[in-house]
């Protein structure tokens, strides 16, 4: 009977996407945007008719595959990048892993906040260097003079789906004994050397927000290759417990009232000792549920992103008042979006130029905050950071870059539109 009425209700919302939501117009070319069918939406309703609704067989079913593509141990799902950023630092900040207030964590000055804010939430200083102007990751080449006494890690985006110089950074943390955080929120699928990207750091990050490679609605992932990690990351995910039973589920360790911890009474239910500082930040069936449909459509996202920035650079470089963004080898990046940066002396402005193409139908973004340090919230609450050198290219980043999409949305005549639409721009300009 069960099974009767969750194939009716399976055809009914097949044809509920078929008839209705696949029919929807869209009126712009979004600069990202999910990509989906019917297999997400019964999926999330299957998660409904379980009645599970927390952490339950499609959230079991996500970390497995996840881990499988990417080539990790343990994936552990969270509720946004965001959460997993603030996850990730607070397991350097354990006990077990022992960072302490004051100490430093180098990162680059133009990103997004949130990869920048869990090293100040938890007592550390971030350590800003500059990006590189062609790739606009973090320059690897500015870090050892960025290190200190104090320095303990790296936590470093790979740049709108673009690996930074794995190798290099990853040589100096062996070197001065840093921990590595890789924020793949918005790379997933980028490798580096064959590599996916993730599987070289500690610890590592992905976001399921709409506008990445993969979507949950909300969402987002720590992976991370370390037993003691992944055990860090789910208690302080789930509000610092000690116990680790999946809810709804008792007496895992099978010594629920044994334990004898901190100063509690002796056998103290394990279910409510707390030996981290935790948060809650679990994520809900029904998003990895949709997670896991999206994973079936990976690879083709993946390649049809890499495609459109092919198309897209191809349709551009006759412009030379503007530069693209590239990558470096090993680096095989799985683009996030179409970075564009206004030449010296190109003779127009950047908000000239978004402001032209958002009135022709074409949506633009910036490179997140671009350099971080001046953005309002930095005075507002007189934040303890450092710099070390110069931050030219984050301040060119704020004010001379931008980009629009690459993500699977994208047709062949968005592209001419694109390129029609620029060509335009620059006839009228001169
Ligand atoms: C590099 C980077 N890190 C972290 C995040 C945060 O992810 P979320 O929006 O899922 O919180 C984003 C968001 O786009 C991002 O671009």
């Amino acid at each position: 009977m069960d099974d009767k009425i969750r194939a009716e209700i399976r055809g009914l919302v097949s044809k509920y996407y078929r008839e209705v939501l696949s029919k929807k117009p869209r009126h712009r070319i979004p600069a990202s945007g999910k990509v989906f069918d019917e297999n997400e939406m019964i999926n999330a309703v299957e998660a409904a008719l379980d009645g599970v609704w927390t952490h339950g067989r499609f959230a079991v079913a996500f970390e497995r595959k996840m881990s499988s593509f990417l080539g990790v141990d343990h994936c552990v799902i969270t509720n946004s990048g965001s959460s997993a950023n603030l996850l990730a630092v607070s397991a350097l900040f354990s006990p077990e892993i022992g960072l302490n207030r004051g100490d430093e964590i180098i990162t680059a000055a133009a990103g997004f906040p949130t990869t920048i804010n869990p090293i100040i939430q938890n007592g550390g200083v971030p350590v800003f260097v500059d990006v590189k102007k062609n790739t606009y990751n973090i320059d690897e080449s500015l870090i050892e003079d960025a290190i200190s006494e104090r320095t303990r890690a790296i936590f470093a985006a790979h740049t709108l789906g673009n690996p930074f110089n794995v190798e290099k950074i990853k040589s100096l943390c062996k070197e001065h004994g840093l921990f590595l955080i890789e924020d793949c929120c918005d790379a997933l699928g980028a490798r580096y050397g064959g590599r996916c990207v993730s599987t070289f750091g500690d610890l590592a990050t992905f976001s399921f927000y709409p506008a990445h490679q993969i979507t949950m609605g909300e969402g987002g992932a720590v992976v991370t290759g370390s037993d003691v990690m992944k055990k860090v990351v789910e208690s302080i995910r789930d509000w610092g417990r000690d116990c680790w039973c999946m809810p709804g589920v008792d007496n895992t360790c099978g010594k629920r009232f044994e334990w004898n911890l901190g100063d509690l009474p002796e056998g103290y239910d394990h279910k409510y000792t707390y030996s981290r500082l935790g948060y809650n930040l679990k994520a809900t069936d029904f998003q990895a549920a949709i997670g896991l449909a999206q994973l079936d459509k990976l690879p083709s996202f993946i390649d049809a992103r890499k495609k459109n920035f092919a198309a897209l650079k191809s349709a551009l470089s006759e412009f030379d008042c503007l530069s693209f963004a590239e990558s470096e080898p090993p680096a095989e990046p799985c683009w996030f979006g179409f970075v564009i940066g206004l030449n010296d002396g190109c003779g127009f402005t950047r908000e000239q130029m978004t402001g032209f193409l958002e009135k022709n139908g074409i949506m633009t973004r910036l490179i997140f905050a671009g350099n971080i340090t001046r953005q309002p919230y930095f005075r507002n609450y007189k934040i303890n950071y450092k710099v070390s050198g110069s931050l030219d290219n984050s301040d060119y980043a704020m004010r001379n870059a931008f980009w629009i999409g690459v993500y699977p949305g994208i047709t062949e005549n968005d592209v001419s539109h694109i390129y029609e639409t620029f060509r335009k721009f620059m006839g009228d300009i001169k």
